[in-house]
């Protein structure tokens, strides 16, 4: 998943572009490339590593042109380097791509017939060579139709040509692509997120689209090549929002965010006068519902299972979670009593994308939870749930799962009251509790040296396993994720009661264990598989808000949460794991906000 930028414009136009290459650069960040049209010639700059080098590689050779196309990559055809990152160029044609051409080989065997070179190991240079061979004898638009009906798999492109000094075409099909109107200029770009700086007129496109900019004006065509017109959408300002502030990171930042933005998120949900939820014309009547499937990858699967644990408590819906990259390739039973949920943090992630794409082609009732509301996702569900928890920046997701929760429990209560499946009292009591949220988050949050004390415990830890039961097994798998993506520590997020199956033999003397133990109907089972694992000689470190003595025997550390409703412990739970990450990643001097490998959105398959 890459992050790619066009502009034409009537000034230059690479420090523009550089600009809008950083904000991108949570998308890929292992090369980083533009191209202009300088002097009539097609000026390409490339480099390996963050944009800051490209950059520099400008202010040596500055490019002047008014034109050109910016990308920052995730390597998936060829290995990171300055050969195989974007643009790629011939004499008359260059190219910038986000996502996969899977028929890239057998096109390339053609082309190489017909004498064409190819310089890098990507797939993207065969839409520049055989963009390349249609000029020859075609005008641009059929030249451009043609390589892309020629094209299997998913494409945001930014196309700038030799002969058509003023012209950036953008295309696209699975990966999303923004369009930006200035004043005097125009832009395409992977987000609305890199244009915001510039602009706040934004369009997008649907799959099949092409744009043609001028600095002056822009043309739609669909893939029938009809022109068409675009809804043109004025973003809110919240451009402060996307900055540090005072923070090292933005992962510290957002992490502390959280009982702001929880607060946001019941305001917009919450109706205090009348104690109730408010879904704002939910188009399901979920008395019509016996079903309902999560859908949703990495830590926004993690909410799904939440989600699974909170609909059974509190209705007699039957509950299903599935992975998007599993779920979209299964033979599934469309019904339509079924609600299909997909909850995504970026709304733009290509698996979760794909799997509501099949349940709108069979005509299944959908919904999405999404932050970003202009996504993909977000444009393609039949109704959606914003979390409103503000950009969120940090490659590891914070702020989001816990927004995502909370407005998987709003909707999992508001189904049971409609459902008369839980009673006015339990309604109102579950909603007042939660009104406290936002405090007792300030409370575990304040709590952040003991976990910095605790996270020494793990830097030179080989691996590490977080355990719980019922509505904490999802968060001991959350945990281990936040601590793998961000200090690279092999660990495993597991239900207690499973350890005597098998992965207990992993435990010896020394080795750190998180046990989850909040005093629910799992409390007991739990403490008793802790014991099992003191037994064997881990190290484990209690998570809980028991303070009994008796329990702390023989274990190395316990951090105590807040008492609360049970309802809202995984989420205080989740927030000392997210400390826990981020301070042993700091101590590792790990890239807490773009972790190697790593990228935010995950817009290829
Ligand atoms: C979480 O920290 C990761 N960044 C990743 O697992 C992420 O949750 C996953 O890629 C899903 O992203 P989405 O919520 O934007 O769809």
């Amino acid at each position: 998943m890459c992050g790619i930028i066009g502009i034409a414009s009537a000034k230059p136009v690479s420090g523009n572009i550089i600009e809008a290459l950083k904000k991108l650069e949570y998308r890929g960040y292992d090369s980083a490339g533009l191209s202009t049209i300088d002097d009539g010639k097609i000026s390409e700059k490339k480099c390996s590593g963050r944009v800051n080098n490209l950059e520099k590689i400008l202010f040596e050779n500055p490019s002047k042109g008014n034109l050109g196309i910016g990308h920052v990559r995730w390597a998936t055809h060829g290995i990171p380097n300055e050969i195989n990152a974007h643009p790629h160029s011939s004499e008359v044609v260059s190219v910038v791509h986000n996502g996969i051409i899977e028929n890239s080989n057998s096109i390339k065997e053609e082309l190489i017939k017909k004498n064409y070179l190819f310089k890098s190991q990507t797939d993207t240079e065969v839409i520049t060579l055989l963009l390349t061979s249609y000029l020859k004898n075609l005008d641009i638009l059929d030249s451009v139709h043609k390589t892309l009906e020629r094209l299997e798999g998913s494409f945001a492109l930014g196309i700038i040509f030799k002969n058509f000094k003023d012209i950036v075409i953008g295309a696209r099909r699975g990966s999303p692509l923004a369009v930006g109107y200035g004043h005097e200029e125009n832009y395409i770009g992977s987000d609305s997120y890199a244009l915001k700086s510039m602009t706040n007129k934004i369009s997008y496109l649907e799959d099949g689209e092409i744009c043609i900019l001028t600095k002056d004006k822009v043309e739609f065509y669909n893939s029938e090549k009809n022109k068409i017109n675009k809804e043109i959408l004025t973003l809110s300002n919240d451009e402060n929002k996307t900055t540090k502030g005072d923070f090292k990171d933005f992962m510290s930042k957002e992490i502390n965010e959280q009982s702001i933005t929880s607060k946001t998120c019941l305001k917009e949900y919450i109706d205090h006068l009348r104690k109730d939820i408010n879904f704002y014309n939910f188009p399901i009547n979920p008395n019509e519902i016996n079903r309902i499937t999560l859908i949703g990858c990495g830590t926004a699967y993690h909410s799904c299972l939440i989600a699974k644990y909170l609909f059974e408590e509190l209705s007699s819906i039957t509950v299903e979670t599935d992975i998007a990259s599993e779920f979209r390739y299964r033979k599934i039973k469309f019904n339509k009593n079924n609600l299909y949920v997909f909850v995504s943090q970026s709304g733009e992630t290509a698996d979760t994308f794909a799997a509501l794409d099949l349940c709108n082609k069979n005509k299944a009732n959908t919904c999405a939870i999404v932050n970003v509301v202009e996504s993909s996702i977000a444009r393609a569900a039949d109704f959606v749930f914003p979390i409103h928890a503000g950009p969120e920046i940090g490659v590891a997701s914070t702020k989001a799962f816990i927004g995502q929760m909370l407005v998987l429990y709003l909707l999992s209560l508001k189904i049971s009251k409609i459902r008369n499946e839980i009673t006015d009292q339990n309604y109102i009591k579950n909603i007042k509790d939660l009104n406290n949220l936002p405090s007792l988050i300030k409370e575990v949050l304040a709590k952040r040296n003991e976990i910095q004390n605790i996270a020494k415990d793990f830097i030179n830890s080989k691996g590490t396993m977080f355990l719980g039961r019922g509505l904490s097994y999802p968060i001991a798998l959350e945990g281990a994720l936040k601590l793998k993506e961000l200090s690279y520590i092999h660990a495993e997020g597991y239900p207690a009661g499973e350890m005597k199956h098998g992965p207990l033999a992993l435990i010896e003397d020394g080795l750190p264990v998180v046990v989850l133990a909040p005093k629910d109907k799992y409390f007991e089972k739990t403490i008793s598989n802790m014991q099992e694992v003191i037994a064997r000689g881990g190290k484990v470190i209690l998570f809980t808000d028991d303070d009994s003595e008796i329990i702390s025997e023989n274990i190395r550390y316990k951090f105590n949460i807040p008492k609360c409703n049970d309802y809202i412990k995984p989420f205080l739970l989740t927030l000392p794991l997210q400390m826990l990450a981020y301070y042993v990643a700091s101590f590792k001097n790990c890239d807490i906000d773009k972790p190697r490998n790593l990228a935010k959105s995950v817009t290829v398959e």
